[in-house]
């Protein structure tokens, strides 16, 4: 059985008081099926409300990821949040360049690069998300664009490093759209980031994680993950509502 690691990207949404409910309503659910070895849950709301889901997630085995970070441990970065205070919560996970953070704050492959290694430096697992816009696939750019975003993102790790890495594929036309990759875009992609992996880092490449993300629901998720070379899904918006998210967590469960 392949693993499978299905993680909620909150995004700006929740409060500390939904946080709980949330947490505590998948908390509730899990209890009631009987969760396979290979799938591993992750929930990662934003920096506020960390203190609170590490508390609600005690005594769960929801484990814990942010959405961000600073590359630097401390120091005048007005507005940031380093590896060490959210390691302070017990945040296992982060997320590093999605591809919000890269329209909307301008971040570039080299700056995800620093925080990757401040995130590895400290133990935590980045969760690296790339992809390509609509265009860059209607013009057939997709894997260059990938193997690029990977090439600066990844740059100067070693192999026994990426044993802690895990890869989001993430189209940006399929975020938050409704409308997902489909199943041959999706098997192709993958499986050239499969040989990329595999052919940069011999020793671990083969196990690396690559998630899907974007658009993922209860609907399609069963096929997602059935997909070779699928290991797992970055979810948003379903994983705002408990019903979706477990159904979304069952579809691995039962594959
Ligand atoms: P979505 O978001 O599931 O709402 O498309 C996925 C993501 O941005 O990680």
């Amino acid at each position: 059985m392949k693993k499978l690691i299905i993680a909620g990207n909150w995004k700006m949404n929740t409060n500390a008081k939904d946080t709980i409910n949330l947490i505590n309503g998948i908390k509730e659910q899990i209890n009631k099926i009987t969760l396979n070895k290979n799938i591993e849950i992750i929930v990662c709301p934003p920096f506020i409300n960390i203190e609170a889901a590490s508390n609600a997630i005690e005594n769960s085995i929801i484990k814990l990821g942010a959405q961000n970070c600073h590359y630097e441990s401390k120091g005048a970065y007005t507005g940031e949040i380093s590896t060490p205070m959210l390691k302070y919560f017990n945040c296992e996970y982060c997320i590093v360049g999605h591809s919000e953070r890269r329209q909307y704050f301008n971040e570039a492959n080299q700056f995800i690069n620093l925080k990757i290694k401040a995130l590895l430096n400290d133990n935590l697992k980045p969760i690296l998300c790339i992809g390509e816009t609509l265009q860059e696939r209607q013009n057939k750019f997709t894997f260059e664009i990938l193997k690029n975003q990977l090439d600066e993102s990844l740059a100067e790790l070693k192999d026994e490093q990426m044993s802690n890495i895990i890869i989001a594929y993430e189209p940006i036309w399929a975020i938050g759209t409704g409308v997902t990759a489909n199943a041959e875009q999706i098997y192709e992609t993958h499986n050239y980031l499969r040989n990329y992996l595999v052919q940069q880092y011999p020793i671990n490449g083969k196990n690396i994680i690559i998630q899907y993300g974007g658009s993922v629901n209860e609907k399609n998720a069963k096929e997602i993950f059935g997909i070779e070379n699928v290991n797992g899904a970055l979810v948003g918006g379903a994983s705002l509502k408990v019903e979706q998210f477990i159904s979304i967590i069952n579809s691995g469960n039962e594959l």
